[in-house]
């Protein structure tokens, strides 16, 4: 057998017509949707997702902020920022680039953007309203890895879903949305003893850890739908310098039944997700 592919690039194509729609109708009321991003430091990768990030919300029609900070800035400086943004009518999503320098509490940063506007979905009052089953924001990557499976029309009741990773940004939050969904959740992490076990028992497969191609073919149940939200840079081999997931792409497509790709899986939606969030939080200004 060989797995069909979860296309990211294509549903992100289609998604974001739709949001390029939503974004002309809110300008014509006057509402020109805009994400503020900041970056802190000069770490190569968060360059690239901010960069990313960007683009994006200008090829549906999307207004950006880019702020970038030197990576010995000052705390105070980025709270001040932070709550001049909070205070601003034009700016309606805010995200602060994660990772942040070790001098930084990062958990006070997030707490510092206005829930309203907390496009990211991480401050505590978002992060409590998803655990409640009243989402006001879903944390952009979890979120996308659920509108792949209704695209692949993957049945999530009574599945089994397990999740390896068990991050704030991807594996918690993703396990509350399959749990929402009647899924029979299940997170894994580093600790976990005999991780195969897990993982061959899995209907949905979501592997978040951030290690290179660590979930083979041999630890995947036939047929399974298998999601990769890693995106690692090969450090040797034929392949040195490109990317990889977490998924062992090869062996896995030989067992799974639908497989996301690295790239071009779920790392397009979760920019996608994004300009939604943001784009979201505009309409809101107008009820
Ligand atoms: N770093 C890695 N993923 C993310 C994300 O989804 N949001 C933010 N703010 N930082 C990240």
């Amino acid at each position: 057998m060989t797995a069909s592919i979860l296309d990211g690039n294509a549903l992100s194509a289609h998604l974001r017509t739709e949001l390029a729609e939503r974004a002309a109708a809110l300008a014509a009321q006057g509402v020109h949707p805009c994400l503020a991003v900041i970056l802190v430091g000069e770490d190569p990768a968060s360059a690239v997702y901010v960069r990313n990030k960007v683009a994006g919300c200008e090829k549906v029609g999307m207004r950006s902020i880019k702020d970038v900070y030197a990576p010995d800035v000052n705390p105070a400086v980025v709270f001040a920022r932070i709550a001049e943004l909070n205070a601003d009518p034009a700016v309606h999503g805010i995200l602060v680039q994660l990772p942040l320098p070790k001098h930084f509490d990062s958990e006070a940063v997030l707490e510092a953007i206005a829930p309203e506007k907390d496009v990211d979905g991480f401050h505590a009052q978002n992060v409590g309203a998803l655990m409640q089953g009243n989402p006001r924001f879903i944390p952009c990557t979890p979120y996308g890895v659920m509108k792949m499976l209704e695209a692949g029309h993957v049945p999530l009741k009574g599945a089994e879903a397990v999740i390896v990773g068990r991050s704030n940004i991807v594996g918690k939050p993703m396990a509350m949305l399959l749990l929402a969904q009647s899924c029979t959740v299940t997170v894994c992490h580093s600790q976990s003893r005999d991780l195969a076990f897990h993982t061959r028992r899995a209907d949905i497969l979501v592997a978040a850890v951030g290690r290179a191609k660590m979930i083979t073919g041999d630890m995947i149940k036939p047929g399974a739908t298998v999601i990769d939200v890693g995106i690692n840079r090969q450090l040797s081999g034929p392949n040195a310098g490109k990317l990889c997931g977490d998924v062992d792409f090869e062996s896995a497509k030989t067992v799974a039944g639908l497989i996301t790709p690295v790239p071009g899986g779920v790392g397009p939606m979760t920019i996608t997700m994004l300009l939604t969030n943001t784009i979201e939080a505009a309409e809101r200004t107008l009820i």
